[in-house]
């Protein structure tokens, strides 16, 4: 993990010189966060609603931008100018660092008041706490490994969603012939890593991917199994169309719902999508895991509260916190994020077959030694590691790069990036 710059540890120092008074004032909170797409911006005004009904002043601060690269610059830029926004969405690896730097507020107080411990898993304990100390609340449980398709296209190639690398291929090819777009994709760097990491996952097994990807084990970085995952990632491009670069992901999950593509591999923030559309998994559209071995590639986004002045924006940080854990909004949220609860004691009745699927096999993949951080999603890694890998994916799937040269690639960049 690269440390930040002195400059914006010396900028974070200034910024938290004045310590908090006592509170009486009004919550307010401006909230920097990266949802902009059609499910994720209902999800969002959930938040909004429910912090406004406790008397809470909103001021929103999205960035629009999948995956959050572009958010994560402006964070940077507001912390270095000594202003940083009150509560952000961040997650992963960049807690933790952002928590080193001293920049970030301890919320034992309110996980304690709430019991967290009790309720939240302990990989998502791990995520959001620094030194055995809450300093990030999370909101949910996003499922990366999925394969979203439209059964009626598939129909018409006679197949039905495939369950092993073999069977996608020929799906895809047989969906080609018919003169389909097998996979819906957007050309962006995080979306090339996230169709990615669920190949590795695939390809590779659960074993390889711990190996290659969290541990950055360089036998299996430059190994023949990556050669045969760069090998697949090659047979996808083949499955997308002319039209896939730079490419929202939320337009391509739009082309399976209007019956354009068949399938679209991402995370179950297109089931958002799918519902903010009216879409009813099973019949307009099925969730799938990507083939694998009981992997399960997990991302959960929280929000971090950034060292604020200002009795009215430690009230506000308080309220979201408070706010985002309750049982009540953990519900409501991630039925219109697409996303499960981060608490285990949510009842699930309201939930579709698709999260309850997630929630089973997330149980099972943690039993089992299975249950893998999301590269591309910034669990698994952060910074520089993680943008060596998008880098590689990216320019194999953009060029005619060999396999073989794509893994030799990687093996320079992930050295150097450590
Ligand atoms: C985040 C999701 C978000 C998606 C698309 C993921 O990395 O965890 O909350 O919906 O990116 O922006």
């Amino acid at each position: 993990m690269k440390p930040f710059s002195k400059a914006l540890v010396s900028a974070i120092a200034l910024a938290t010189a004045v310590t908090a008074a006592p509170l009486k004032a009004d919550p307010k909170a401006e909230v920097l966060h990266y949802w902009t797409s059609g499910g994720e911006a209902k999800a969002v005004k959930a938040l909004q609603e429910a912090f406004a009904a406790r008397g809470g002043e909103w001021v929103d601060a999205p960035v629009a931008g999948g995956g959050g690269d572009a958010q994560a610059a402006v964070l940077r830029a507001r912390v270095l100018a000594g202003d940083p926004p009150a509560a952000v969405q961040i997650k992963g690896p960049n807690i933790q660092e952002w928590a080193e730097a001293g920049a970030l507020a301890d919320l034992s107080n309110v996980a304690a008041s709430q019991n967290w411990d009790a309720v939240l898993p302990d990989a998502i304990q791990n995520i959001v706490k620094y030194e055995g100390n809450y300093v990030a609340v999370p909101v949910n449980v996003h499922r990366v490994d999925w394969i979203w398709a439209n059964p009626e296209v598939l129909a018409k190639v006679g197949a039905s969603v495939p369950t092993t690398w073999d069977e996608f291929n020929a799906t895809a090819d047989k969906l080609l012939a018919a003169g389909i777009i097998p996979l819906a994709h957007g050309g962006q760097p995080w979306q090339d890593a996230t169709v990615f990491e669920t190949v590795v996952l695939g390809i590779g097994g659960v074993d390889f991917y711990r190996k290659a990807l969290v541990e950055l084990d360089m036998d299996a970085l430059g190994s023949d199994t990556m050669v045969k995952v760069f090998d697949q990632m090659r047979k996808m491009r083949g499955y997308v169309d002319p039209d896939f670069p730079g490419r929202d992901w939320n337009l391509a999950t739009a082309m399976v719902m209007r019956g354009e593509a068949a399938m679209q591999i991402m995370g179950d923030w297109a089931k958002g999508e799918f519902a903010a559309a009216g879409k009813m998994p099973g019949k307009d559209y099925i969730c799938a895991s990507t083939p694998s071995e009981n992997g399960y590639l997990l991302n959960s986004d929280s929000f971090a509260m950034f060292n604020v002045k200002g009795d009215d924006l430690i009230a506000g940080q308080n309220l979201l916190a408070e706010l985002i854990l309750g049982t009540e909004f953990q519900e409501t949220f991630n039925l219109f994020k697409g996303s499960i609860p981060a608490r285990t004691d949510v009842s699930r009745g309201a939930f579709d077959d698709c999260a309850i699927k997630s929630m089973d096999d997330m149980v099972s993949a943690a039993d089992g030694g299975t249950l893998l951080g999301s590269m591309a999603h910034e669990i698994a890694q952060a910074g520089a590691v993680r943008g060596a890998f998008i880098d590689i994916a990216t320019a194999h799937f953009n060029s005619d790069m060999s396999s073989q040269e794509a893994v030799e690639k990687l093996v320079k960049a992930i050295k150097l990036a450590q």
